[in-house]
């Protein structure tokens, strides 16, 4: 069988991804990979319509079809996303279509299943049939357990191309409306006091995310600087290199890093005004999240307010809500809201956009940012892990950032929880007192809670404010 490699990677066939697809490809001298290297050729791609129909011309004569992909905040690459754009705009899912798919992500586990879902889905929408995801750490094939599972992933993808089993469809296809929005009047500006408030916005001039901005900037009054996405003056997107990691210093000269440091970093209240395309938002705004990786793996938005506007249909893009959701928390930011067009009456868009406003206001002042949940917990937990384990030694920015926030928080170093629990532990051993810790569990669970009715600080504070 003829298979194609769809390589997301910018790094090409220098990639850490492209070393299980070869992998894969020793293992299997019986099937053909050719592979085409999106991610590091998106620029000739995308302005030569020569290459972009030589890929094409590759994919339509494989069998199938192999996505393989570095992982970049929390989806593919904006190069891969880009010419996922491509295939969409130029209408090329018949060369897909009927085909069987994969995919193989490296990265460090953070959200390699939200970049995974993305690709199952839009291979849904080319008209694939999808026969699952591989999804490795990047140093896993030096262990021969996941070499193993490596051989056997491409066992079962290669079988089920060959075997043409019938496959159900996970993801709904996107119905689209698009309402026409049009804003009742402008509405009274905020009291921002000191809040400073960033609106960065991909919106086509004439669209509804344009007149969607213009309303939220309205509120905001004053305080608001509704900042095109052109002015991140971004001449590539991220090559991957991780130079930055040594000094938070990026490879590019084009300007990005200012931006992002004088204009996006200041700001209080962050709004993301962008436009779905096909399960995501635009390449463009996938940039500029890959390019803020020049900071590292720092909650760079600690304590901000952030709310997204967006034009198209995210109710219908379980994923892409999952990112929205996280990436505030995962930035050490509180999400205020998501608002779309989606809701096909005008005046009802108008009161949520008002209160998005009047919400992230409100939470600025009171400072208030809600726990992450398992998301943000567990992602902190793979960064503060993985750093310190190895990747401090390039990414000395982050661990010195670690260590100077008190991020290395790992439970080993709490030595009085150690001895207590051992102590407990002891203690638990002996029957008679587990059988009537048994006995008493529910209300040992609470009982250290007592104490706070008693003595909290802050319901003291409380009940002196009324
Ligand atoms: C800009 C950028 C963003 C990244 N984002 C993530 C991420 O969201 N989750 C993750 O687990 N790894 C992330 N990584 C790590 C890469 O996925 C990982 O290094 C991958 O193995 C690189 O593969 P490649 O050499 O094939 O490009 C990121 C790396 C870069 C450079």
């Amino acid at each position: 069988m003829k298979i194609c490699v769809l390589n997301g990677s910018p790094k090409g066939n220098e990639s850490v991804t492209m070393q299980y697809v070869r992998f894969l490809e020793r293992a299997n001298p019986g099937h053909t990979f050719t592979t085409e290297n999106i991610g590091q050729r998106i620029a000739a791609i995308e302005a030569k319509e020569e290459e972009f129909k030589k890929v094409i011309a590759a994919i339509e004569s494989a069998d199938a079809i192999l996505f393989a992909t570095p992982v970049y905040f929390l989806l593919v690459p904006a190069q891969f996303k880009r010419f996922i754009e491509l295939l969409f705009s130029h209408n090329a899912g018949s060369a897909f279509f009927g085909k069987y798919a994969a995919s193989i992500t490296t990265s460090i586990h953070f959200f390699d299943h939200t970049a995974n879902e993305y690709l199952h889905a839009v291979a849904e929408d080319l008209g694939m049939r999808w026969t699952g995801s591989f999804m490795a750490k990047m140093d896993d094939l030096l262990i021969e357990m996941h070499q193993e599972e490596l051989v056997r992933f491409g066992q079962d993808f290669l079988t089920t191309a060959q075997q043409h089993p019938a496959i159900r469809r996970t993801y709904l296809p996107i119905t689209s409306t698009r309402p026409d929005y049009k804003s009742a009047g402008i509405p009274m500006p905020l009291d921002c006091g000191d809040k400073q408030v960033l609106i960065l916005t991909d919106a086509a001039p004439g669209s509804n995310l344009e007149k969607m901005t213009m309303r939220l900037a309205s509120s905001f009054g004053k305080a608001a600087s509704l900042v095109p996405i052109d002015d991140a003056k971004m001449n590539g997107g991220c090559l991957g290199c991780c130079r930055c990691a040594f000094d938070n210093t990026c490879v590019y000269t084009d300007g990005f890093s200012e931006f992002w440091k004088e204009t996006v970093l200041p700001a209080d209240i962050i709004i993301f005004a962008g436009t779905v395309k096909d399960r995501y938002l635009s390449a463009e705004f996938k940039q500029v999240f890959d390019r803020s990786f020049f900071m590292g793996h720092i909650p760079a938005f600690a304590g901000k307010q952030v709310g997204f506007l967006i034009e198209g249909p995210v109710a219908q893009c379980a994923t892409l809500q999952e990112i929205l959701r996280a990436y505030p928390s995962l930035q050490g930011a509180n999400l205020a809201g998501v608002v779309s067009d989606e809701d096909g009456i005008a005046m009802a868009v108008d009161e949520l956009i008002d209160s998005l406003a009047a919400r992230c206001l409100r939470l600025s002042k009171s400072g208030y940012v809600a726990p992450g949940g398992f998301p943000a917990v567990a992602g902190h937990k793979i960064f503060r892990d993985d750093i310190w384990a190895e990747m401090r030694a390039f990414f000395r920015a982050d661990h010195a950032y670690y260590t100077k926030h008190g991020l290395y928080d790992f439970p080993q170093s709490d030595l009085r929880q150690r001895l207590s629990t051992t102590f407990l532990s002891l203690l638990l051993s002996i029957p008679s007192v587990r059988e009537s810790a048994q006995k008493e569990m529910k209300k040992h669970m609470i009982e250290p809670f007592e104490k706070v009715f008693s003595e909290s600080p802050v319901l003291k504070r409380q009940k002196k404010e009324g």
